[in-house]
């Protein structure tokens, strides 16, 4: 029998479409595939991360010897010693200069000390790092500033708080591979009794001294339940925002400073992390949406720190900077923005600014930091201005700590 033109039109009958949510999950299953396979390409054999070694002049300037001292030593064999390429360079692992420093510390007779470890009276620094606005900057700032510390020497904490965990995977977990359930700062926190011990969720990262608690989407969680532990609170539980101050102090002992990346929302997690935080740092690229977005932060905040104060939220804070981020010095708008921040926020705006460099980004897309790549992967003057503002910033935060310890 032959068709008419509108049974030819017709779509052959075929099975009902998937539904949305299965496509999305298709979508997604495929991806963290390719991901996983994109990592095992990138970080052989075994798709794990590891950080490149450090040339002798690099290894000087990060204890704080000269390099004729360093050569010294190691021609008398003392302390770790290097790698000798054939070329007669000394190379040096991040557990050679960890040991470095300890071996200056037991053999300098307490001269100086090259471990920059806080001591007693010395507080715990919880740096929070935040901004409600996307893509301000937030990550690559906890990232670069808790491996910049961890490179001086001091025993550093990062927390991923956000269920995107960006800084996770920085540090080489993928959220939804290498994350098993109650593996985020989650599992620390939440109200039931699945709750474990937050040594038990720590894992250490390719950093000697550099500790992370990783994120993923199970964090929303806390979103979710924070609600429901209000409403059925008993008296004497301690309240939503006590939750992440508490867990920290049972490792303090471990670290001298901890970091953590938020969220870009003002969601319970951000509030939790304010209040166990001794210093905020707000990142902010000088834009006009930007810095309008920012101003919606800091009145949203400002209401919800209020209530918790009242709450009896501790609001202690021993400094609260804002740094400019993705600074590009050629672009006019931006420096009248960055003038009008700096008149209108004086000594809270960090002097030093993050530039804008594609070192920076370049590093990101392998899922690096400035701080593991090397300086033959980039154009010289790019890596140095990069690293340059980098350190700079970096710096002045650390001065800001030492203040905070009541050190020189
Ligand atoms: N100084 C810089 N130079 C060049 N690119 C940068 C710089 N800082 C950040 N970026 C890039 O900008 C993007 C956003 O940065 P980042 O992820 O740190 O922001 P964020 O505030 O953590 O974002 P989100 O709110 O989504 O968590 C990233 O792609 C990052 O590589
Ligand atoms: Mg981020």
């Amino acid at each position: 029998m032959a068709l008419n033109d509108q049974q030819a039109m017709a779509p052959i009958p075929s099975a009902a479409p998937p539904a949305i949510h299965d496509t999305i999950a298709a979508d997604a299953r495929e991806l963290s595939a390719k991901l996983h396979a994109h990592r095992t390409k990138l970080f052989p054999p075994k798709a794990r991360k590891h950080l490149r070694r450090f040339t002798s002049g690099e290894v000087a300037k990060l204890v704080g010897i000269n390099d004729g001292y360093l050569r010294q030593l190691s021609l008398e064999g003392r302390g770790p010693q290097p790698d000798t390429t054939p070329t007669g360079r000394r190379s040096y692992t991040f557990e050679d200069i960890q040991s470095l420093r300890a071996y200056l510390d037991e053999s300098g007779k307490g001269a100086r000390r090259y471990r920059p470890h806080r001591v007693a009276g010395e507080q715990l620094q919880v740096i929070g790092v935040v901004n409600f606005k996307g893509g301000s900057g937030k990550t690559t700032t906890a990232a670069h500033l808790a491996q910049h510390l961890t490179l001086q020497g001091y025993r550093v904490l990062a927390i991923d708080l956000d269920p995107q965990a960006s800084l996770s995977a920085l540090h080489g977990y993928q959220p939804e591979f290498d994350v098993e359930e109650n593996g985020t700062l989650y599992g620390a926190i939440r109200y039931d009794d699945a709750r474990r011990e937050l040594n038990d969720i720590i894992r250490q990262t390719y950093f000697l001294g550099l500790d992370i608690v990783p994120g993923n989407i199970e964090l929303m969680e806390f979103e979710h339940e924070t609600p429901k532990a209000l409403a059925m609170r008993q008296s004497g539980d301690p309240l939503f925002f006590a939750r992440v101050a508490r867990a920290l102090a049972t490792v303090q002992d471990r670290y001298d400073v901890v970091v953590i990346d938020c969220p870009p929302q003002l969601g319970f997690l951000t509030l939790s992390a304010l209040c166990a935080a001794t210093a905020i740092l707000i990142p902010v690229h000088p834009q006009m949406l930007d810095v309008m977005s920012m101003c919606q932060f800091l009145i949203m905040t400002s209401d919800l720190l209020a209530v918790v104060a009242k709450a009896g939220g501790n609001m202690n804070y021993d400094w609260m900077r804002y740094l400019v981020t993705r600074y590009e010095p050629g672009d006019g708008p931006q420096a009248q923005m960055v003038g009008f921040m700096r008149s209108l926020f004086g000594d809270r705006m960090l002097t030093n600014m993050m530039l804008k460099s594609t070192a920076i980004s370049d590093a990101g897309i392998t899922k690096q930091t400035l701080y593991e790549v090397s300086r033959d992967q980039f154009t010289r003057a790019t890596y140095d201005r990069a690293m340059e503002s980098l350190d700079s910033v970096n710096g002045e935060i650390q001065s800001l700590i030492q203040a905070a310890w009541g050190r020189a």
